[in-house]
């Protein structure tokens, strides 16, 4: 799907100024407008408050400029409101800002404009902004093509985005960025000792695969992204509710939101050495399906009771984590829809990470505070690793209790890596519920403008 990059370097056409207003500033500006103005201004019961705005008209009846109302500090999603509710046309922000602000401004405009248009045809025709001053202009047009992506691969439902169709997607990407890219399918996991992958993904018409794709550059710090693909988790055998199953074509959402990361890196050619590993299946329900309490081996050695078939995140990000592991990268990063237990314990909106390393995390929560890309950190709490235990096998994908769930899911993964410096995984919605401004009800990105930053910042030239 096309989607238009509705930011303008330049406009060679006059446009439309945007005057911004808070509640508290927007009073005295009013009183020195003409008293026209003033009477337009009051009749309208426009007062600044955040999200609301005005069209104001010349004496001709045209439109001569909007007022909106917002809170600060910026942030992206400040003006993100108005692509949705003003005319089309072109437009300009009639005050100054830094870079970050202007970048930022941009870039919420731009994914206000967002549409699903797969399967319906839409002829809504959105408002351009011409750039503010000091906007990182590509940078934009790369984070609002790779959010767009991963918006459109959550939403494109799972009998079109099937484990076949999502892995296309990886490495026709990662093809046309000049990557090395490698699939192994079916019972070639076996065969690659992938055994957990294959478990889940085998019950499956469209068999499960591992998408396997490297951009090699020397003396420049190795960052490896692992994301779960699950194209859709009806739970396997211990099935889902319908409420419960209804959204679960996005829960490969974290498959995308490596994918839309590592786009976004390579645009920009941040000096990284990626490597990127999708564990990508579909957890069906079939005569085949792993059962609760079957016991299989993983790629670690170690093997897993599997308490619960909708514990499958999990299982298979085990198999991928080792395996990143296995090189010792500076950094990994998963990224999943792990727990139902991490949206309870922080809402849809704030993803929940894990890390051991204490310093990179108070990094990643100041980048995350100052790029309003929410993401809060929730302990490795060892004590509750016994809940992991089985009499019958090294480890249980079912903690013995749902309390603390998030953090069971994390410690299972800590299992599986032991050897790399820095671990972060991401537990999150990757959904949004309702619209919002810039954000439409649907497959979203979230974390990734924190993740990028904090690789730019923490690790670009460490080697
Ligand atoms: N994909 C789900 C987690 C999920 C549910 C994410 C709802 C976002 C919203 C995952 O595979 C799952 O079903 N997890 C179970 C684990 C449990 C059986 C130990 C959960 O969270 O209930
Ligand atoms: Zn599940
Ligand atoms: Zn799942």
């Amino acid at each position: 799907m096309t989607h238009i990059f509705p930011i303008i370097a330049k406009s060679k056409v006059a446009s439309t100024p945007i005057y911004w207003f808070t509640k508290e500033n927007f009073p005295a500006w009013k009183r020195k407008q003409p008293k026209i103005l003033q009477k337009w201004i009051t009749d309208n019961g426009f007062n600044a408050k955040p999200e609301s705005y005005m069209l104001v008209p010349n004496k001709d009846g045209s439109l001569c400029s909007i007022i909106a109302g917002v809170e600060t500090p910026l942030n992206i999603w400040s003006i993100a409101f108005l692509p949705t509710k003003i005319p089309a046309g072109i437009y300009h922000l009639e005050s100054s800002f830094d870079k970050e602000e202007a970048t930022n401004l941009a870039l919420g405009w731009s994914l206000a404009t967002y549409e699903f248009t797969r399967y319906k045809n839409s002829d809504k025709k959105f408002p351009e902004l011409v750039a503010p001053k000091n906007c990182d202009v590509p940078l934009t047009k790369s984070f609002f093509e790779a959010i767009c992506w991963a918006r459109d691969l959550i939403n494109t439902p799972a009998n079109d985005m099937n484990p076949a169709a999502l892995a296309n997607e990886a490495v026709n990407w990662a093809k046309s960025a000049q990557a090395k890219a490698g699939v192994i399918r079916g019972e070639e996991l076996l065969k690659a000792n992938y055994p957990m992958i294959y478990a889940v993904g085998k019950a499956a018409n469209v068999s499960p695969r591992l998408v396997d794709i490297r951009f090699p550059l020397k003396n420049a710090p190795k960052i490896t992204l692992v994301g779960k693909g699950v194209t859709f988790d009806s739970g396997g055998l211990d099935i889902k509710s319908a409420g419960g199953m209804k959204i679960m074509k996005k829960d490969m959402g974290g498959a995308a939101n490596v994918l839309a990361l590592a786009k976004v890196i390579l645009d920009t050619k941040l000096p990284v050495q990626l490597r990127i590993l999708l564990p990508i299946v579909e957890n069906a329900v079939s005569g085949n399906a792993m059962r609760p309490l079957d016991i299989v081996p993983t790629r670690k050695g170690i093997n897993v009771e599997i308490g619960n078939t909708d514990a499958e995140g999990r299982l298979i990000l085990c198999d991928a984590l080792f395996e990143a592991d296995s090189e010792t990268p500076d950094l990994i990063i998963d990224c999943a829809t792990l727990t139902g237990a991490a949206r309870v314990a922080l809402g849809t909106e704030i993803p929940a990470f894990f890390t051991a390393d204490n310093k990179l995390a108070n990094k990643l929560s100041e980048i995350s505070e100052n790029e309003h890309d929410p993401l809060w950190r929730l302990p490795l709490w060892k004590a509750y690793r016994s809940q992991l235990d089985t009499p019958n096998a090294d480890l249980s994908n079912d903690p013995d209790s749902s309390f603390a769930g998030a953090i069971t899911a994390a410690l299972f993964l800590q299992e599986f890596v032991s050897k790399t410096k820095s671990w972060i995984h991401v537990d999150m919605m990757a959904w949004n519920l309702q619209n919002k401004a810039g954000r439409p009800q649907g497959g979203e990105a979230m974390a990734i403008r924190a993740l990028y930053k904090l690789i730019k910042e923490n690790y670009v030239g460490t080697r």
